[in-house]
Order: structure tokens, then C-alpha cells, then sequence
């Protein structure tokens, strides 16, 4: 059931830009509507000023309209577990409910999936603000 997001996050993987770091990452989102949106990590020659693969896929996702993520897989290769890092924690928690789905991969499989609530315990969000998105623009 997992095959055709693996298959998009090897896609995407792929036409990662990381000449600095030869870290290649493909992420791949599927929304409370069942869309799948896709993006890879950019880098720079300013290093800091790269962008991480799910950082894409959540503009991507939000450029559709959409707001809600139900699965995330995050693709690298390499011994250890490629999980999103500490910014894209919150990045994907802005856009996510109890259930979402962090699914961590490398070009072969699923090797570990999680809810993000264990990746991000006692998480800071949109409800812990007074003004909270659903009440405004946006
Ligand atoms: N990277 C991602 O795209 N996502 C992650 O979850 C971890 C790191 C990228 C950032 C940088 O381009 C490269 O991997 C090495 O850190």
C-alpha cells in the first residue's frame, strides 16, 4: 500500500539539487484528500539558505489549498533513519491532527513509521496562539 508513494519519493528524490551536501532527499505528502504532493531538497551556495525536501512538499500541498496532511514520507539513503529535521518538525505540525503519519524510507521501503506527536512531543501549535489560523484570513 505503501509502493506508489515510495515510487514518487524516489522520483523526487531524484531531481534533488544537493551539489554541497550530495545528501539527496525526496518527500512526499498525502492530504486529508488523498492528493499527493512532491518535492526534493535545494541547496545554495549559501548553505544554511537550502531548503529541506518536506519544506517543498508543504508549499506544494498549501498551493493546491490544501491544509492537512495525513502522511509524510521522508526518503534518504544512508545507515541512519532519515527523519525530518527539527524545523520541518514544525513545519509539518502546523498542518497536522493526532493521526498524522511520519514515514520514514529509504529507496527500497518504509523502515520506520511514527506519529508525529512521537517525533514531537509536547509540540507548540496554531491552538496555543489567541488568534489560531481558522480564525483568520488564511
Ligand atoms: N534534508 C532534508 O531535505 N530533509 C530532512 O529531513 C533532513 C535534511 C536535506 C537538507 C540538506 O539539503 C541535506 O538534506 C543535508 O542536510
Amino acid at each position: 500500500m505503501h509502493e506508489p508513494c515510495l515510487a514518487a519519493a524516489r522520483a523526487a528524490m531524484q531531481q534533488s539539487y544537493s551539489p554541497y551536501s550530495g545528501f539527496k532527499v525526496g518527500a512526499v505528502i498525502v492530504s486529508d484528500q488523498g492528493q499527493t504532493f512532491s518535492a526534493c531538497n535545494v541547496e545554495n551556495a549559501s548553505y544554511p539558505e537550502g531548503t529541506c525536501a518536506e519544506a517543498g512538499a508543504i508549499a506544494a500541498m498549501v498551493m493546491a489549498g490544501q491544509r492537512r496532511i495525513r502522511d509524510i514520507y521522508v526518503m534518504g539513503t544512508g545507515e541512519g533513519l532519515v527523519t525530518p529535521c527539527g524545523g520541518c518538525r514544525q513545519r509539518i505540525r502546523e498542518f497536522a491532527d493526532a493521526d498524522t503519519m511520519v514515514h520514514i524510507c529509504n529507496p527500497e521501503q518504509v523502515r520506520k513509521s511514527m506519529r508525529l506527536e512521537e517525533l514531537l512531543p509536547f509540540s507548540f501549535g496554531p491552538e496555543h496562539l489567541d488568534t489560531p489560523p481558522a480564525t483568520q484570513q488564511g
